[in-house]
């Protein structure tokens, strides 16, 4: 198995790492996503050579997966959060993440959200409107802080991928459009108690080539030389996220080649180089793990029916996004497939994993591993037909612990209450 190096077959049985996931479900019940902290380190390890000949922060981009075990082994690594709300620099906090190493590119900021970040000493507010800036400058203003920001610029640029996680076009939300950049900039300049200091651009997501991020930082480093020459000191400048994983056969550049493109574009302008990768840390560094409930043969087709749905891995419903299907033990026939419609339990039809996939010959009971999950998965999982969210166990070579566990249908409910009048 190509894809996930750290989830091999070994003996006809899937493990992660040293630990058989068959050894995981058998403790905590299925459905469970699992992480494998080796493959965290590793992909993490990766970007750090990659950008090593250039001055970089590495802000993993927690929205991908915010666990604290998660974080807290990039923490230990050096890396720095990318955050988008007061609940995940809460989150990146409490695993440890240094406030200096924290960049804030929330879409809508609120006034608690920007004083919470003032008050934690955040590195940079990457700001996506002027109404936005003006915010900042007051809450900073009655603080008597000062908060360090850059623009998120739309370059204008197609990222040639989803529609729905492509950021970077102008009739996209994001940013401000790169032809009223020296204005939005100008306008900082004026405002009290800001220090403007970085230009932010992020494209969009699952970017499998790498001539969008090439096109748009050429953009940025003519930006930031206008912006220089209209006398604003410009020293960093923040390449957001994206690079893609592979899910099937997309073949994705390195994070060497990837880091070059940085490097040829903007190193000329001796800037600090933040970015903020999500997916590429986490994605093919977990799974999630499914029981098979039954096999239903319909009119037309056969049913592999999961005991894991769309509320806990939402992108194939969302996306149409490919994941492979593996089953966890192939011991007793390992070449015998069969062709299913893999779906959840959820009362929707949209609660399909994949139409028409060949899988190994499965049967009620058997365990099956839905690959690529550990980026916008347990994140994405809500408890939609008042299923509990799927627990998360993290490996390190023959140990495995879980990382958030189970909720009893008793503290689910519980978070409800019946005001007296009803
Ligand atoms: N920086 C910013 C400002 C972002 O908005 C994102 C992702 C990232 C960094 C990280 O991008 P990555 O390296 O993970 O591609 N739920 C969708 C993905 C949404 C991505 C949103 N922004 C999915 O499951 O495909």
């Amino acid at each position: 198995m190509t894809i996930q190096k750290f989830f091999p077959y070994i003996n006809n049985k899937m493990f992660a790492e040293d630990v058989a996931l068959s050894d995981i479900a058998e403790k905590v019940g299925t459905p469970f996503y699992c992480y494998s902290n080796t493959a965290i380190s590793h992909n993490f390890q990766d970007y750090k050579q990659a950008f090593a000949n250039q001055d970089t922060l590495i802000c993993y981009a927690v929205k991908a997966n915010g666990n604290q075990a998660v974080l807290s082994t990039l923490a230990k690594l050096g890396s720095g959060a990318d955050v988008v709300s007061e609940g995940e620099i809460r989150r990146a906090r409490a695993a440890g993440i240094e406030a200096n190493k924290i960049v804030y590119s929330g879409v809508a900021k609120i006034e608690s959200e920007i004083e919470y970040a003032l008050n934690e000493g955040i590195f940079q507010f990457n700001v996506e409107s002027e109404p936005e800036l003006e915010l900042i400058s007051q809450v900073a203003s009655r603080l008597n802080k000062t908060a360090a920001i850059a623009f998120r610029i739309n370059p204008d640029v197609c990222a040639n991928t989803h529609a729905k996680i492509s950021t970077g076009k102008s009739e996209n939300k994001f940013g401000v459009p790169i032809s009223k950049a020296r204005i939005a900039y100008k306008q900082a300049a004026s405002l009290p108690n800001l220090k403007v200091q970085g230009v932010d651009v992020h494209i969009g997501s699952q970017l499998t080539q790498l001539a969008p991020f090439e096109e748009a930082y050429k953009r940025i480093a003519q930006l930031v030389a206008e912006l220089r020459s209209d006398g604003h000191d410009i020293s960093v400048v923040d390449i957001g996220g994206g690079l893609g994983i592979t899910y099937s056969d997309e073949n994705i550049p390195s994070k060497q080649a990837y880091a070059a493109i940085a490097q040829t574009q903007l190193g000329h302008l001796g800037c600090k180089i933040i970015v903020e990768p999500g997916r590429s840390l986490l994605g093919n560094a977990g799974v999630l793990v499914s029981s098979v409930v039954f096999v239903k043969t319909g009119e037309e087709r056969q049913f592999l029916m999961l005991d894991a749905g769309m509320n806990d891995l939402i992108r194939p419903s969302m996306y149409d996004a490919h994941h492979e299907i593996l089953a966890v033990d192939i011991s007793a026939a390992p070449n015998q497939t069969k062709t299913y419609d893999v779906v959840g339990p959820v009362c929707e039809t949209g609660d399909t994993f994949s139409k028409n996939r060949q899988v190994h010959q499965s049967k009620s009971g058997d365990l099956i591993a839905i690959m690529s999950c550990g980026a916008y998965g347990a994140v994405m999982a809500s408890t939609y037909n008042t299923r509990m969210l799927a627990p998360e166990v993290m490996v390190k070579d023959d140990e495995f612990a879980v990382v958030r566990a189970r909720l009893s249908y008793e503290e689910v409910i519980n978070t409800d209450s019946v005001p007296s009048w009803v």
